[in-house]
């Protein structure tokens, strides 16, 4: 049977349980200072999943300039490859959409083929790369965008 899994849009509420998920999900995790803040931020757009109450996974993006930067895509761990991931990556296109955006754009990890294929799957392209772009271990960023109509 198909799991019920709910988007929502992400409130002060869900901050510590999303850092749980950040941490088991990244080298360099955004604290639970970070993500509170971006609470307030008014450029901020952010979901999470939830199963029963809990988040299993959450994503944002930026809304800058009728652009939309996309800061961070994250399930947890036990609940991958269960279209959760889509499941936001759908959340952020018909939030962008709804804002007139003109696009969907996000660095992602060389090695991360993963989350390329994701971002594939939903229409983005790679555009270009950054090198050196992530401090930890000096591997390069593949950007990818999505144009929106
Ligand atoms: C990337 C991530 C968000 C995907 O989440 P998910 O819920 O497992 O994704 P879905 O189940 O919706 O998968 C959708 C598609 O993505 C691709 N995909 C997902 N995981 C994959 C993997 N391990 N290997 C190859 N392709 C994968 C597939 O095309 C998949 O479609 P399919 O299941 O029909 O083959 C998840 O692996 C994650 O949280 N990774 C760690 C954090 C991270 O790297 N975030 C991205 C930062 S840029």
């Amino acid at each position: 049977m198909r799991k019920m899994i709910e988007i929502c849009r992400m409130s002060a509420d869900d901050v510590g349980e999303v850092a749980r998920i950040e941490e088991c999900c990244f080298a360099s995790p955004w604290s639970e200072k970070s993500l509170r803040e971006e609470m307030s931020n008014r450029l901020a757009v952010y979901f999470t999943a939830k199963e029963n109450g809990r988040c299993i996974g959450y994503a944002g993006f930026w809304n800058v300039s009728g652009e939309g930067g996309i800061t961070n895509v994250a399930v947890h761990p036990d609940h991958r490859r269960q279209g959760i991931g889509s499941m936001l990556i759908e959340a952020m296109i018909k939030s962008a959409r709804e804002k007139k955006l003109d696009l969907l754009t996000l660095e992602v990890r060389k090695s991360n083929i993963a989350a390329q294929s994701l971002y594939e799957k939903y229409g983005f392209v790679p555009i270009g790369a950054r090198k050196r772009y992530y401090s930890d271990n000096d591997e390069d960023a593949i950007i990818m965008t999505k144009p929106l109509d």
